[in-house]
């Protein structure tokens, strides 16, 4: 119980300190603290791949990962940007797409811990309450992570 409570704390006191989460109202963040798992992928793991189905939603806690897309035309690998604490990732297999619309994969030497939600839970407290206002051209120039990382409450 206590170390539940304390999780909970953790989890309330990150996001608030998150740009994008912390306008949140207080009973949504209590409600994402309920339902969030902390996990942590070592260096160079793909967190996600493209292509594949994906049921997961991503907040980074600590660390840095590389997001890559194949070029349809030549079939590599192209470098899209890094993201880091705060950023999230996974919404888009989540809404509009089914599969994984880009990689994520992990580039730091110490790992990364991310926030995961499920699907459900996605759709029950952050699919309904806030517009991610995230837009994705295909463009290879790396954003400041601001422009890319708004959230919106709904009217
Ligand atoms: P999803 O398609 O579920 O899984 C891959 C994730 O990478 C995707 O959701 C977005 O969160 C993220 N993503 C996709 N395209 C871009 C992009 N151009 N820039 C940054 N992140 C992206």
């Amino acid at each position: 119980m206590k170390t539940g409570m304390l999780k909970q704390k953790e989890y309330i006191d990150f996001l608030s300190s998150v740009p994008a989460f912390k306008e949140l109202p207080d009973e949504t963040l209590s409600n994402l603290a309920d339902v969030l798992e902390t996990d942590h992928y070592p260096d160079g793991e793909y967190i996600i791949r493209q292509g594949a189905k994906g049921n997961t939603f991503y907040i980074i806690a600590k660390g840095t990962v590389r997001v890559t897309k194949r070029d349809s035309a030549t079939g590599e690998s192209v470098f899209l940007r890094n993201m880091g604490r705060g950023d999230w990732f996974g919404e888009k297999a989540l809404s509009d797409e089914d599969v994984r619309t880009a990689n994520i994969i992990v580039e730091d030497p110490e790992g990364v811990d991310c926030l995961v939600l499920t699907r459900e839970s996605y759709k029950q407290l952050i699919g309904d309450l806030i517009i991610l206002e995230r837009k994705y051209s295909d463009d290879t120039t790396p954003k400041r992570s601001e422009e890319f990382c708004g959230l919106a409450l709904r009217d």
